[in-house]
């Protein structure tokens, strides 16, 4: 009895020093050599300095019951949980040295098992993905393996925090787990995403394109918006996620940490008075205003690259995580555009899941005109927008920086749309279009037949932004609850989010609504 118990912990200790080895110190040096970590170096990484604790070490696929020294012990992922900044979350991460970090069974099963954990539990749930895909040998099983995760991709949704670091490959029908998750990372020139890769483009639409070309990080940054963040190598990449959880809730029945930054709630900035240039026509950058009024100055932009011409992103005020939405002036003019509806839209719905408050800053002189727009869908793009601010209970707070004009107006989060508290600087234009536009139409004949053309169209654009240029109608309406200092913005916004704190949404019956995707 003593001797077969210890045999099968000679076996044991045989096999866990096998699975962390890894594919074995060449297969490592190759890692390594393409510029990556290995899976354990980024869990080390990732996690607080000893806090991680392995599930399944020695976990094989079925096709190595009949002899368990014959499999591949931890079956190329490495699973478990530690914190992060003294909070749990699960992680799994791909151990491309062992068959390609590739998926079959029961690299799925150890993948399922942290996502039902976290979803047991209530915490995030990270996963780092460095695989070829599909293991070969598995066959169907491997796809009904991925089936297993995307289904707890979709259920998990809502539910906990979902971040996917792509840090190698991840091809074919793989990329869709880490797009149904919340937030995806990418590294750069290391790691690629794509549905089909370079050598079937090459073979169906006879193109040579690279696999950076095709689905490289700065692809999927700045064109697709596949990615969120966009790092330099895996270490940045992985401190970057530690910033992003500090910022959210662990799941959707907590509130995101308090973290105070000593920034006292009364803090003005006098320079905020000046930011507005007098000329409406000119450009200024919004995050100018975001830095000021932000706990710390601190500010975590999600999307960077993609759809510049808004501004999503986390932040605190008064200690209490926010999530911002703000048009860039610098940026096309702060138009919304097909990118800008979507990006937005989803950040939207996401602070609305975690109980994370937003705030937004307005300065947009419309929607983006022309038959590229329209063709592309800026009717059902943009009613993604209106419809996530619509749905959204969170506590939501609008400041009317400048520009706030027709539909942009009212999808920027007003009063009119539910927004809780609505603010307006005294450099506030709020109209239904722009002055030239609407003297051009009001007046199309007068001007006409005018001898001097251009001085009636000024005339009667001067006399457009007398009238309407201004918050005073919509404050006199009580569509703007007040007209604000701007160097007052960051007080009114945290006593708003202090009134707003005991904010119950209402949640209306049904099954699902239905967004216009
Ligand atoms: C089994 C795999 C594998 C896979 C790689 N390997 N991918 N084993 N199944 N899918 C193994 C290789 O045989 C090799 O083993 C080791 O991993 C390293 O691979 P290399 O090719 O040497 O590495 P590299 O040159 O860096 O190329 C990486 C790669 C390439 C580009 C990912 O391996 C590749 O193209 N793999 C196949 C990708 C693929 O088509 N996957 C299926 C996608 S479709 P040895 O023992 O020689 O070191 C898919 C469907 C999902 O995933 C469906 C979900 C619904």
């Amino acid at each position: 009895m003593e001797t077969r118990e210890n045999d099968a912990l000679i076996i044991l200790e045989d096999l866990r020093a096998q699975a962390l080895q890894g594919g074995g110190a060449d297969r490592i040096a190759d890692q390594h050599g393409k510029g990556k970590l290995t899976a354990r170096e980024r869990i080390d990484l990732l996690l607080d300095k000893g806090t991680f604790e392995e599930f399944d070490v020695i976990k094989t696929g079925r096709g190595s019951v009949t002899d368990v020294k014959e499999g591949i012990p931890g079956d190329g992922v490495i699973t478990g949980y530690g914190e992060i900044s003294g909070r749990e979350v699960m992680v799994f991460s791909q151990d491309f040295t062992v068959m390609g970090g590739s998926l079959g069974e029961g690299h799925s099963q150890k993948i399922c098992k942290v996502m039902d954990m976290a979803a047991k539990v209530g915490c995030p749930i990270i996963g780092m993905n460095d695989s070829g895909g599909a293991r070969i040998q598995d066959g169907v099983d491997s796809l009904a393996a991925y089936g297993e995760i995307f289904v707890r991709n979709v259920k998990a949704s809502g539910v906990v925090p979902q971040i996917s670091c792509i840090m190698g490959p991840c091809a074919g029908g793989a990329v869709y787990s880490p797009s149904l998750t919340d937030f995806v990372f990418m590294v750069e020139s290391t790691s690629y995403m794509f549905v089909t890769g370079p050598n079937v483009v090459k073979t169906v639409i006879h193109k040579d394109i690279s696999s950076e070309e095709l689905g490289g990080a700065w692809i999927h940054a700045e064109r697709s918006g596949v990615a969120h963040f966009v790092a330099s190598n895996d270490i940045l990449c992985l401190r970057d996620v530690r910033k992003l959880i500090n910022y959210l809730p662990s799941n959707n029945a907590q509130r995101a940490p308090l973290l105070d930054l000593s920034d006292p709630s009364d803090r003005t900035d006098p320079a905020l008075d000046y930011l507005v240039p007098v000329d409406p026509g000119k450009a200024y950058d919004m995050s100018v205003l975001i830095y000021s009024i932000l706990d710390g100055a601190e500010f975590l932009e999600v999307q960077s690259h993609f759809a510049r011409n808004i501004i999503c992103g986390f932040g605190r005020l008064g200690g209490q995580t926010i999530g911002l939405v703000a048009n860039q002036p610098a940026v096309l003019a702060g138009v919304l555009d097909n990118d800008a509806s979507v990006k937005a839209a989803r950040f939207v719905r996401f602070c609305d899941a975690f109980n994370i408050p937003l705030i937004v800053l307005v300065d947009v002189p419309g929607f983006m005109p022309g038959p590229e727009q329209e063709s592309g869908g800026i009717i059902r793009h943009g009613a993604k927008l209106l419809y996530a601010f619509i749905e959204a209970t969170v506590p939501r707070i609008t400041v009317i920086v400048r520009k706030a004009y027709g539909g942009a107006y009212l999808v920027m989060n007003s009063k009119h749309i539910l927004g809780d508290i609505n603010y307006a600087w005294p450099s506030a234009e709020i109209a239904v279009m722009g002055p030239r536009g609407a003297a051009e139409i009001l007046y199309r004949k007068e001007i006409g037949t005018s001898p001097d053309h251009e001085k009636a169209l000024a005339d009667r654009e001067a006399q457009y932004r007398a009238t309407f240029e201004n918050p005073l109608v919509a404050a006199q309406r009580g569509y703007i609850d007040d007209v604000i200092f701007p160097h007052q913005t960051r007080h009114r916004l945290i006593r708003a989010l202090q009134l707003l704190e005991g904010k119950k949404g209402e949640e209306p019956r049904r099954k699902h609504g239905n967004i216009p995707l």
